[in-house]
């Protein structure tokens, strides 16, 4: 995986072994987002595991607003479509599988632990690897599509991150000490995506919870948050199975948070 020769499409497919993600790939030299065209593609049926693949992004999307700056031909900027005709309930903690599944993948590439911070991204005591932001459509109660869009810094060199992006960005360079070939390692991270997708279809985030945990880098550390009553602090205890942060209180009540902006001691 040494040494990188790019990302065309034609390069990726020959590093995939998987049956449906990556199958069909739309690449772009240059592009404002890859959730974005992934959306535009899935309002058009575009099917299942199809992925949107880019060397640049004008406007990339981060969660909660925020951008996500990458510089050009030197990481992994892609998104997933999925059709998983399931409630939209059942899927709020596809993109926890997601990270914990690129954790564990990480890690055995770069040969150094990565772990997760709640909800979705990737981080080291170094800095943020990566991050995932998942967008859906629902019609009643069921999800017509969830676009899941992963940014993976892979090959940019510490000077080379722009300055401002409001956290510290390290990249496997700088984790592992050697530049990786991105069509070989988005060919294995997308077969262990598929893998956990369908072990996630097949039984739940349950499935998940330990092995999260395990990589939960704020477990047992106290976070600031915003409650239903204004700001609240607690004690991490771990993830729930519907994908919700377990946080227990100075009173001994227990919280579960979902979608709220956590601070902790390593931000
Ligand atoms: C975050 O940590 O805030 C999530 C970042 C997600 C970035 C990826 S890059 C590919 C995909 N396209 C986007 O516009 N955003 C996601």
């Amino acid at each position: 995986m040494n040494g990188d020769g790019g990302i065309l499409p034609a390069r990726v497919k020959r590093e995939l072994r998987t049956s449906v993600f990556g199958r069909r790939i739309y690449y772009s030299v240059a592009i404002d987002s890859t959730n974005r065209m992934a959306v535009d593609l899935a309002r058009r049926n575009e099917p299942h595991g199809t992925i949107v693949l880019t060397d640049f992004q004008k406007q990339g999307r981060g969660r909660h607003t925020k951008r996500w700056a990458s510089p050009p031909g030197e990481n992994l900027l892609f998104s997933i479509v999925l059709r998983p005709n399931a409630p939209a309930r059942s899927l709020l903690p596809v993109t926890l599988a997601f990270s914990v599944t690129l954790a564990t993948t990480l890690t055995r590439v770069l040969q150094k632990e990565i772990g997760v911070k709640w909800p979705n991204d990737l981080v080291t005591p170094q800095g943020k690897l990566g991050g995932i932001l998942s967008e859906s459509a629902i019609r009643g109660d069921i999800a017509q599509f969830v676009i899941v869009g992963i940014g993976l810094n892979v090959n940019t060199p510490p000077a080379n991150f722009p300055a401002d992006l409001g956290c510290t960005p390290v990249s496997c360079l700088s984790i592992g000490g050697r530049r990786l070939d991105r069509a070989a390692l988005l060919g294995r991270l997308l077969f262990d995506l598929e893998t956990a997708y369908d072990e996630f279809v097949r039984d739940g985030f349950a499935a998940f919870v330990e092995e999260y945990d395990k990589r939960l880098i704020i477990l047992s550390r106290p976070i600031r948050y915003m409650g239903r009553s204004g700001g609240e602090e607690g004690r991490v205890v771990g993830i729930a199975e519907d994908g919700g942060l377990k946080v227990v209180r100075s009173d001994d009540t227990v919280d579960v948070l979902y979608d709220v902006e956590i601070q902790d001691e390593t931000d």
